[in-house]
């Protein structure tokens, strides 16, 4: 089959391809414990369903608008106008099936052959995928171990040029937990203004799982509202991954063009899905902040864990439910390492390589599992890391 030229420009997730091969060993009997995918193994909360549910007895089984139902907007808006301390109306909001579309769009909207777009390396690795695909060229900003895995400003300063069209931030940060600092952002805000043509993707979808400080986005900086599409959603903060439910907050003239992207592929967001967004942001909160809380139980079992492995060692994440352990010094590379753990040891993780080149020495443990789980996780690595060693 001929396939488009586009289409070789197009990456993917290895995270679905890792599960998909660890459902084929737990098909052969094997017991695999999963630490692979990025989604809470917890259920959407029952009051967030029973919405669900009442939407579709209630007749919301037709479309909507492009850019989402109205009660939703107003309550996207007022939720992040609270949170972010930023006002924001309904017109500046599109909701879409899921966070990761409003990517997909940004970079559709703005990005051209000739133009550059800054992304994190590490990084979720749709934000490369997508950049290549939409022509324009992909400039990594490294995220390194002795930087925090944060960005060395200056050097990512260094990248903008008048080509340079879009900077993806994703705070706090897949795969590695980083976050970044209130003067680090000042300071990328401060240069970003300086270039009208010059816009900011901010993946906040992890902004609610920060378990140290509080989340700043970029958007409040002086002169940043109009820069900046801030990414948030549904799928992770009310363990709603399969409902697809994201959005995008951006400049109105933006949001227009961004809507009339989901016309031409998506018509809308399932309505019912929708329904269910109005109660999850309305509603009691009590369930995402109990499942952060035991996140947080969990980083700090996992961080300990690995670190008292000979030859790995973990930094503490400050939020999302990721670690990014450090496995040079057992000699391996990420993805050798990672296949040794899913087929000698019944692990299932990432190899640091699948977020990017900066990631080789690492590998990617999402510790949404329970702690028996990452406890025997634990154990396991151990045992293939000393029989590695002999
Ligand atoms: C950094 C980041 N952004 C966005 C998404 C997209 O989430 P969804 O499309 O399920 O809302 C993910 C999911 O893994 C993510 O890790």
């Amino acid at each position: 089959m001929r396939l488009s030229d586009r289409m070789s420009r197009l990456g993917t997730e290895t995270a679905f391809e890792v599960l998909a091969r660890a459902r084929a060993l737990e098909a052969e009997g094997r017991n695999i414990v999963h630490l692979e995918i990025g989604e809470p193994d917890f259920d959407t909360p029952h009051t967030i369903i029973d919405a669900g549910v009442r939407a579709l007895q209630n007749g919301y089984t037709h479309y909507t608008p492009s850019s989402g139902i109205p009660a939703l907007l107003e309550a996207i808006a007022h939720d992040a106008t609270m949170r972010r301390g930023i006002a924001f109306t309904p017109s500046e909001v599109v909701v879409t099936p899921g966070g990761k579309p409003i990517m997909f769009y940004a970079l559709l909207a703005l990005a051209d052959t000739g133009s550059e777009v800054l992304y994190p390396n590490p990084g979720f690795p749709i934000y490369e995928s997508m950049i290549n695909f939409s022509g324009a060229k992909a400039v990594p900003i490294p995220m390194l171990e002795d930087h925090d895995f944060s960005p060395d400003v200056p050097q990512l300063l260094s990248h903008i040029n008048e080509k340079t069209r879009l900077i993806i931030l994703n705070s706090p940060h897949n795969p590695t937990g980083s976050a970044l600092s209130y003067a680090e952002l000042e300071a990328i805000a401060a240069e970003v203004v300086k270039y009208p043509d010059l816009m900011v993707l901010s993946d906040e979808i992890y902004s609610r799982m920060l378990y140290e400080g509080s989340h700043v986005s970029i958007a409040s900086f002086p002169g940043m509202k109009e820069r900046t599409i801030i990414l948030d959603g549904f799928s992770k903060i009310y363990a709603m991954t399969g409902w697809r439910l994201g959005y995008g907050i951006m400049p109105e003239e933006l949001a227009k063009h961004i809507s009339r992207l989901m016309t031409n592929s998506n018509s809308c967001t399932a309505a019912f899905t929708q329904m269910a967004g109005v109660e999850a942001l309305t509603g009691p909160q009590t369930a995402s902040e109990e499942m952060v809380e035991e996140f947080r139980k969990r980083r700090d079992h996992i961080v300990a864990g690995l670190n008292s492995i000979k030859g790995i060692s973990c930094r503490t994440p400050k939020g999302a439910f990721y670690v990014f352990p450090n496995i040079r010094e057992t000699g391996k590379t990420s993805k050798e390492f990672a296949d040794l753990l899913l087929y000698e040891g019944g692990v299932a993780a990432l190899a640091g390589t699948a977020f990017g080149s900066y990631g080789e020495g690492y590998l990617r443990f999402s510790y949404a599992n329970s702690i028996e789980q990452i406890q025997i996780a634990i154990e396991r690595i151990n045992a293939v890391v000393n029989r590695a060693a002999v």
